[in-house]
Formats: structure tokens, C-alpha cells, sequence
């Protein structure tokens, strides 16, 4: 007989059996289903790029294709990640591209000096331009996501994410955060940066919405040129593509932020023209200054993989809007075209994806293409026009004449990364982006001679600020030190309360000795990026109004409180915004929180130093559920409209009370705790440990010192969703979810509630592997699934479901969990893990394994 666990562990496996990459059929079929009629690409713009097809570059293309082995072709036309690829297997694959991904670091060291890179990409360099073995030099070309600044490096410049850039509407800022980016690029020696996204999000629950500069395709369209002139320079100038300047990249084409619930690699269910007249509107000013690439979009247009969208790709934004340079797939996105796999996808390639970001499985998906090639599935002359575009852009870069990336321009000079000049337009920037959404009695500005209490956990936390992308992919890990030359928001307010005459004080949880004259709570989301960020409901801190507590604390005690919110998109704060005075929507401003100050505190002479320029470029919502709230809708009911935005200057008219019990509110305890998705909820971190000490795992890599134990991010559902760990059985190790204060588990013991997870043993399983719980000092228990999950070795992923009652001794009652998750084993193992959580209902008649 089989027990409830192995009937869910086999149900499970039998629903996964067979899926391997490809999705559901009923999936599939969606998937396949094309639009029933096009416009036609001629319905398009048509656009005149300023980068004029030269003959000279053009013979020179001819020639080096002439002498290209069909070998060296496809090398050419795949993008490995440097965590997979070698420079000795650069040369021997000739390889045409290489990315880091966000938070993939030089020797995968966090605080990587800018010479590491350096000396990293000279030789990626070398290795493509060694000729010893008789074939043709052909430089590579480095792409990186520099989104806010470089912000991958230690001690970059890191800007306001896009979403507050957007609200300070000045396209001619985003000129100069080009060329400021693109120079700190270059002392990297990297030549290429995975910049500006386009999109116009439209459904405020994506994780990506602030990597959009607005809803509106008006104030996109007019930033997306400034910021291509920026990073590449002006077409037709000396500038153009010079030492100073990178490549860009025009992302992610199309309809990315038009996706049906604002899900990341979501479909987008809209018209053609919607796709074009909102979506598209950026690609037109960004084509006509020039831009270089475009990256495909993992999502669907109307069910329909963009990778594998020959008609949107090649007749629409190739032949009609003159793409010359390269399209470049995402991240595997190739992948996900039906009849695909991540190592094989002639479709992509067919439908105009011209360089295959094809991270790790570069390898195989060089031999399959050779094949596809011979056995004509990829036409040759595909495949010619692909490695053109590619030689192209490197030719207008400059590639082939500059040498090795340390020898160009500024490379190396390490004192242009995060210097005073570039930091100064990153706080203009923060100065400029900021909303006032509420200020009753003018409590703002700040006077002078006041005593100021910062309080709240975004006040001093450069990580919290600096929001995704940042340093690591989801910009979670950091901490302050992380920012050598930064300016957290509370250390900006303290020197300009101090030139001011005033005193800034600083507590995490509002406490004080004497009672100040006002407080500044500094609080807002944690940091995420794409899919870890996607939101079912726009509600900030839904069922754990923490910060709420904090501002209603300093009202209790008649402390006037000045709110700076801290997102990645507007979200329902009618409780927040109710018990604030003033409020501030600060978006995610990045390392110079000086910026915040210099419009928050008055001088010294109570005048207004820098009045608020910023208005909303994403409409705020009057409930939790308004996350499509659009202009151009009829329904359109916002709380704050589109271009809101208060100032000192007009002056403001009281807010009254805002309804707080609105539809969609969350209320009580839920049914579901999600306790991993890709990373725990903040503050709860995951570790690793060999029993003797832990490490907390900050980045997609970590290792404890023995290497007895080693964690890597891996991808189940989602890029990084789940966790893969190896054990070397040298000594009993384990992974653990900690550091969060104790979570009261008690109903879901009393209700027959489940822990659950997926799990995929890779390889091996040497001894016993138990899952864990804490419930405090020397109460640890543990449930054995040894004889449950070994025989599943191998084959893929499966459910694991255990009732909290099989955790439970006599007394115990669960309600101060300290660590609510562990795995543990005392043998070697090699095994990946997603999806923790707790659950209840219906569960009765489980069985304990
Ligand atoms: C990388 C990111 C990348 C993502 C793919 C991660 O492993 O670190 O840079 O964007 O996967 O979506
Ligand atoms: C993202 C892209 C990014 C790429 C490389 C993908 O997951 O969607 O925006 O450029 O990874 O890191």
C-alpha cells in the first residue's frame, strides 16, 4: 500500500513525467494559435535610422563571412554566460558573445574590483582573437545589464530605477545617465549594456513595472531616444560608439508591459494596434537615435512566443522599422518556443533572433544548429544575415580596431566608477523624481533648528533604496558596506539637517529619548526583480501592516510624520497615507540618498532649497485591486492621477481620510504561507550549513568554507525559483531557513495544515535526508523521507506534502517557530528544492511518512 506522501509524491511524478520543456498540451495549442490576421507590416513606422549602411563596413562583412567555416558561423551566433564558458572554450567554439547575468560577478566575488572585470574581459578578448589555430579573429562582445548605472560593480553610480526617472519627465537627464553609465561601463571594459526597457506597463502587479519609465508611451518614447544617445553617442559625431561609449539595447520587444494579469513572460491579449500605437512607441525614438539592437521578449503576443514571432521580428521591426544591428533573444527565451528546448531551437533563429542568449547549454545547442544547418531547417542564408548583423554592430562599435578592452580609453581607471561628477547627476536624479502626494500644514519643508527623527527600515538601508538589480539579480543581500561612496536616505537628511541648524537622530523602530519635532519614516518594499516581483494584489504589506504600526506609534505620541515611500510601483496606501502628514512616493531612488534631503530640508534661512519637480507617471490606485489603471481606459478612477504631483511653489489643499476597508483589502490569518519562492520573505534569509557553522546564501552562489556543503540558484517554473544543493557527505549538512522573528504556526498544526515543497533529487542520496523545524531553544524536529523520495532519483521534480502533526511531540504547539524550514542530510546528496510552504485545508487524511 502506498501512504498519502507517496501517492502525492507519484501523482505528482506521473503529472510531470514527460513534460521535460515544453508546456502542457492545452498550453501548447494556445500557443500555437496565431493571430487570424495581421495589419501588415507596411501599418508600422517606418523609421530612418541616422547609422547609415556603409559600404566599407558592408565589403568588410562580406569578406570575414567568405572565411567563416559554418563552424565559426554558429559560434558566432550564441550568447554563453560567464559562469559557463571558458575562455579557452571561446576559443575553441568560436564564440561570438558572452553576458554576466545579474548578480553573475568575476569569480563570482561580490566585491569584484573593477580590474577583475577588466582583466576578465581581456581574456574573453584574447581567447577571440587568438588565431594559432588557423581560423579568422573575430573580437567578442560583452553585454551586460547596466539598468540603473553599472549596477553589477561594486561602487557604481547607481540612478533612480526607470520608474523614477519617469516621474521627473526630463528627457534631457537621460542623456547625461547615459553617458555617465556608458563611461563606467567602459572602465570595465565591457561594450555593451542590455538598456533602456521600453516598457509601458500596464498592469502595475508585474515585478518589472519599475524597470518602465511610465504607463504612458508619450514619456517613453520621449526618454528612449535620449537615453540610446547617451549610452552610444551621437550618430554621425566622433562620439559615436567611441571609448566612452557602449552599445544598447532597445528591450524587450514587444508588448512585454502589456502581459493579461501583469504576469512576467506573461501573453499579451491586445491588438495589434494597441501593440504598436502603446508598446512599440519607444523602439521608434530609440531606432532613430540609432540604437543598435533590440532583445526579444519573453512573453507572448497574442499566445504566440515573441522569440519565435518571425512576422513581428523581421517583417515588422527589422525590414520595416530598419533594425540593421542584431536582435538578441533573452535569457533561454528561445526555449520557450513550442518544439524547442533550450539547446535546440531553429524557430528563434528562423523568426530573426539573430544572437541566442543561450546561458549554458551553448554546447549542444552549437551542434544541434550545425546539423539544423546542414539538414537545411536553418536556410544558410539565415544564417548568414544573423553573423552579418552580429559583425555589424562590432564593426560599428569599433571592436575590430580598439584592442584589448584594458587598452581602451578609460579602462581601468577605477576612480571614474562612482566619482563626484557622476554621482551629482544620480542625485539630481533622486532630487527630481520625487512625487509629494500629501502635505497638510506645509509640514514640509523641514525648518531649521528642529530635532528629526528618521526611523523606519528603509531610512538607512542603501539595498532597501537601491531596489533590484543591484549588485545581485533580485537585489536582495546587501547591506550598506556593499556601497563604498553612497549615501543612504537617513545620511543624506543628517548632514542637511546639520548645515541647516537641526539634528537628525536615527532608530530603526522610532524610539527616542526626547521627542523630536517631527519624524521621517523612511519604509517601502523589499528589492525584487522579474517573476520573484509579480504581486497578486497592489496592497502594501497586506496582513502585516508593520510599517502602519510605525507611523501610527509617532501619532499616538502627536509626533508629526512625514512618510517616504520607498517602490518599485504605486501601490494602495490609504492607511499609510491617512496616518502621515506629508507623504513622499520616492520610488527606488539608488546609492544617493543625498538627493531625497536636498528637496526635504529647507536651508539654514527656512527657504526651500530645491522645489518638487516630480509627477506620477504611473497612475496610484484608490484599492488594492486597481492594477490596470490607465488613462486611455474609460473606467479610468484613480486616486492620484497620472501626472500628479504636489510642490512648495502651488502649495497643497488638505488630503482628507481616505476610505481604508475598500474591496480587496486583505483581512486575517491566510490559508497559505509562502515560505520559499526563489528566496524566503525579508527578513527571513536562507542559509547553508555543515552543522558546525552556517552561511547565509546572498547570491546565486554559495559555499560554506569546508565545501562540504555548496547552494546554487536553479530554475524550476521560473528563472531562480528553486535552490540546488550539494552535499559531499563529508560531514551531515543542510539548508535552512532563518533570521526572521518567530512565526506563529499554531492553526495550521490545529487544522490538520501541511509543510509542502518540490523537490528533484539530481543524483545522489547517500544517507538520510529529513525535513526540519524549529520551535524554539532545544526543540528541533524532524521528519524522515529517505524511503519516500529515493527511488525517485533522477526523475525530476515531485511533491512533497508532510502534516505538521508528523513534526509534533506531545506539548508542542507550534505557535514561535524559529526556523520554520530545513533540510537536512547526512549523506552525500545532490538535490534542488522549490516551492516551500504551509498550507490547510483538507489534509486530514494524510498520512506520516
Ligand atoms: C541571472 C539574471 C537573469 C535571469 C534570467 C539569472 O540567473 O542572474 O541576470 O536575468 O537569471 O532571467
Ligand atoms: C531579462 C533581461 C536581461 C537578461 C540578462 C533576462 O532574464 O529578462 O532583461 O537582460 O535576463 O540578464
Amino acid at each position: 500500500m502506498f501512504s498519502a506522501l507517496e501517492k502525492t509524491l507519484l501523482a505528482s511524478t506521473i503529472l510531470l513525467a514527460g513534460l521535460g520543456t515544453s508546456a502542457p498540451t492545452s498550453l501548447a495549442l494556445a500557443q500555437d494559435a496565431a493571430p487570424t490576421a495581421y495589419l501588415g507590416a507596411e501599418q508600422w513606422p517606418q523609421v530612418a535610422s541616422p547609422v547609415k549602411k556603409d559600404q566599407a563596413v558592408e565589403q568588410k562583412i562580406k569578406a570575414l563571412l567568405a572565411q567563416m567555416s559554418l563552424e565559426e558561423k554558429v559560434g558566432q551566433i550564441l550568447q554563453p554566460e560567464i559562469q559557463f564558458i571558458t575562455p579557452e572554450e571561446i576559443k575553441t567554439y568560436h564564440i561570438g558573445s558572452i553576458l554576466n547575468g545579474g548578480g553573475s560577478l568575476p569569480n563570482r566575488n561580490k566585491h569584484a574590483h573593477p580590474s577583475e572585470w577588466l582583466a576578465m574581459a581581456d581574456a574573453y578578448y584574447d581567447a577571440s582573437v587568438d588565431t594559432t589555430d588557423g581560423k579568422i579573429a573575430i573580437p567578442i562582445i560583452w553585454g551586460s545589464d547596466a539598468v540603473h548605472g553599472h549596477n553589477n560593480v561594486i561602487g557604481a553610480t547607481l540612478f533612480p530605477h526607470n520608474i523614477g526617472l519617469g516621474a521627473a519627465r526630463n528627457p534631457g537627464l537621460l542623456r547625461k545617465i547615459g553617458a555617465v553609465t556608458a563611461r563606467e561601463i567602459r572602465v570595465t571594459g565591457i561594450d555593451w549594456t542590455f538598456a533602456p526597457t521600453l516598457a509601458v506597463v500596464q498592469n502595475d502587479r508585474w515585478g518589472r513595472t519599475y524597470e518602465s519609465y511610465s504607463e504612458k508611451p508619450e514619456v517613453v518614447r520621449s526618454y528612449a531616444g535620449e537615453m540610446v544617445l547617451g549610452l552610444q553617442g551621437v550618430p554621425g559625431t566622433a562620439e559615436f560608439l567611441d571609448v566612452n561609449h557602449v552599445v544598447a539595447t532597445a528591450k524587450h520587444f514587444v508588448g512585454d508591459g502589456g502581459t493579461l494579469r501583469g504576469d512576467d513572460q506573461g501573453d499579451a491579449r491586445i491588438s495589434e494596434a494597441e501593440l504598436r500605437d502603446i508598446h512599440a512607441q519607444g523602439y521608434i525614438t530609440a531606432l532613430e537615435a540609432g540604437a543598435q539592437t533590440a532583445m526579444a521578449s519573453f512573453s507572448s503576443w497574442q499566445g504566440k512566443k515573441m522569440h519565435g514571432n518571425k512576422y513581428l521580428l523581421t517583417d515588422v521591426l527589422k525590414n520595416r522599422m530598419g533594425l540593421d544591428g542584431l536582435v538578441v533573444g533573452d535569457w533561454n527565451g528561445h526555449g520557450q518556443v513550442p518544439g524547442c528546448t533550450n539547446a535546440s531551437c531553429a524557430a528563434a533563429i528562423n523568426a530573426g533572433v539573430d544572437l541566442l542568449m543561450v546561458t549554458e547549454d551553448w554546447r549542444e545547442m552549437y551542434h544541434n544548429t550545425i546539423t539544423q544547418v546542414k539538414k537545411g531547417e536553418v536556410a544558410l542564408t539565415r544564417l548568414d544575415d544573423a553573423v552579418s548583423r552580429i559583425l555589424r554592430v562590432k564593426i560599428r562599435a569599433g571592436l575590430f580596431e580598439k584592442g584589448r578592452p584594458s587598452s581602451r580609453g578609460v579602462a581601468g581607471q577605477d576612480g571614474i566608477i562612482g566619482s563626484p561628477e557622476h554621482r551629482a547627476v544620480a542625485r539630481q536624479a533622486v532630487r527630481e523624481s520625487l512625487v509629494l502626494l500629501k502635505n497638510n500644514d506645509n509640514l514640509l519643508p523641514l525648518k531649521p533648528g528642529q530635532t528629526i527623527l528618521v526611523a523606519g527600515d528603509a531610512a538607512d538601508n542603501i539595498g532597501k533604496q537601491s531596489g533590484g538589480w543591484t549588485i545581485s539579480w533580485q537585489g536582495t543581500g546587501n547591506v550598506n558596506s556593499d556601497f563604498p561612496g553612497g549615501t543612504s536616505l537617513y545620511q543624506g537628511i543628517k548632514q542637511a539637517a546639520e548645515a541647516a541648524g537641526s539634528t537628525a537622530l536615527y532608530s530603526l523602530d522610532g524610539s527616542y529619548a526626547e521627542k523630536p519635532d517631527v519624524a521621517v519614516v523612511i519604509f517601502g518594499e523589499e528589492p525584487y526583480a522579474e517573476s520573484q516581483g509579480d504581486r497578486d494584489s497592489l496592497e502594501f504589506e497586506a496582513g502585516n501592516k508593520k510599517s502602519l504600526a510605525l507611523l501610527k506609534k509617532m501619532k499616538a505620541a502627536d509626533i508629526p510624520v512625514v512618510s517616504v515611500f520607498l517602490s518599485g510601483r504605486p501601490m494602495w496606501v490609504n492607511p499609510e497615507l491617512n496616518a502621515s502628514d506629508a507623504f513622499v512616493a520616492a520610488w527606488l531612488p539608488g546609492s544617493e540618498g543625498g538627493g531625497l534631503a536636498d528637496v526635504l530640508v529647507a536651508d539654514k534661512t527656512g527657504e526651500v532649497r530645491y522645489d518638487f519637480k516630480g509627477r506620477l507617471s504611473f497612475s496610484w490606485p484608490k484599492g488594492p485591486l486597481q492594477d490596470v489603471l490607465n488613462p486611455h481606459h474609460d473606467s479610468y478612477d484613480p486616486l492620484f492621477a497620472y501626472g500628479y504631483g504636489l510642490n512648495y511653489q502651488s502649495g497643497a489643499q488638505p488630503l482628507a481620510a481616505l476610505p481604508e476597508d475598500v474591496e480587496g483589502v486583505h483581512k486575517g490569518q491566510g490559508e497559505t504561507v509562502v515560505l520559499f519562492s526563489g528566496r524566503p520573505p525579508a527578513p527571513w534569509q536562507m542559509f547553508i550549513d555543515d552543522h558546525t557553522t552556517a552561511q547565509i546564501i546572498s547570491g546565486p552562489y554559495a559555499a560554506m568554507p569546508s565545501g562540504a556543503v555548496i547552494a546554487q540558484t536553479t530554475d524550476k517554473d521560473v528563472q531562480e525559483d528553486a535552490l540546488k544543493v550539494v552535499l559531499t557527505g563529508a560531514k551531515p549538512g543542510g539548508v535552512f531557513i532563518g533570521g526572521g522573528e518567530p512565526l506563529d504556526f499554531s492553526h495550521f498544526l490545529q487544522e490538520e495544515g501541511i509543510l509542502a515543497f518540490d523537490l528533484k533529487i539530481n543524483q545522489t542520496l547517500g544517507k538520510d535526508l529529513s525535513v526540519q523545524l524549529s520551535c524554539g531553544e532545544g526543540c528541533l524536529r524532524a521528519v524522515s523521507v529517505t524511503d519516500h523520495v529515493r527511488g525517485f532519483a533522477g526523475q525530476g521534480w515531485m511533491h512533497v506534502a508532510i502534516k505538521l502533526t508528523c513534526f509534533a511531540q506531545a506539548e508542542d504547539r507550534f505557535d514561535s517557530i524559529t526556523m520554520p524550514f530545513r533540510l537536512e542530510s547526512t549523506g552525500a546528496a545532490d538535490l534542488s528544492f522549490a516551492n516551500v510552504k504551509l498550507s490547510k485545508g483538507g489534509y486530514a487524511n494524510l498520512q506520516c511518512p
